[in-house]
């Protein structure tokens, strides 16, 4: 593997849940504005890019929003990014998830690269979330996003097994 393969391994390899943050330490403006890069730079079909991101930074929003998880939510990390499909722009009546996962995905890998801890939140409650960000019917809540600066370091890995290989 030469050294730019290896780098990108590292990166897969490292990114791992992260449910420990640092108290008191902020995710700087510019680090969320490359993170939104990443996460537009997805692929998404027919290059339609039906998705809406919401950042949320505000202690009081972001507490509510742990607040309205019920399990595997209650992490201290300090930025939520929200991320929200928007259907209408589908002509073949899809919901856009896969476009926004596709999305997510990137702003994990993103926020690796750049020594960020993350952990994708899909055990939320959708109403609770619209009602707490005032998201528009017409917008749909598809995944979340929990970010910071790590206080633990899981081991990077794959987890490839031979016979799931078909
Ligand atoms: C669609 C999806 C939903 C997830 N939802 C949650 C969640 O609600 N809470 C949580 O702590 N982790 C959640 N995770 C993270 C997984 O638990 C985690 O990716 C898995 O255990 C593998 O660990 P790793 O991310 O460290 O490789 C979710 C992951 C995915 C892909």
């Amino acid at each position: 593997m030469d050294q730019k393969e290896q780098i990108v391994f590292d990166v897969l390899y490292g990114r791992r849940s992260i449910r420990h943050y640092q108290d008191n330490r902020a995710v700087e403006h510019e680090k969320i504005v490359t993170l939104l890069q990443a996460a537009m730079a997805a692929p998404s079909a027919c290059n339609i890019q039906p998705w809406e991101f919401i950042v949320v930074t505000d202690e009081e929003t972001v507490s509510q929003i742990k607040g309205s998880i019920e399990r595997w939510g209650d992490y201290n990390a300090p930025l939520i990014i929200v991320v929200c499909s928007y259907p209408a722009l589908i002509p073949w009546g899809s919901d856009g998830v896969i476009d926004c996962s596709a999305a997510i995905e990137n702003i994990l890998i993103a926020a690796t690269a750049m020594g960020l801890g993350s952990v994708w939140i899909g055990g939320f409650h959708p109403p609770s979330i619209r009602r707490i960000l005032n998201i528009p019917e017409d917008v749909v809540p598809q995944g979340l996003v929990y970010l910071g600066y790590p206080a633990e370091q899981p081991a990077p890995r794959t987890q490839y097994l031979e016979e799931l290989v078909h």
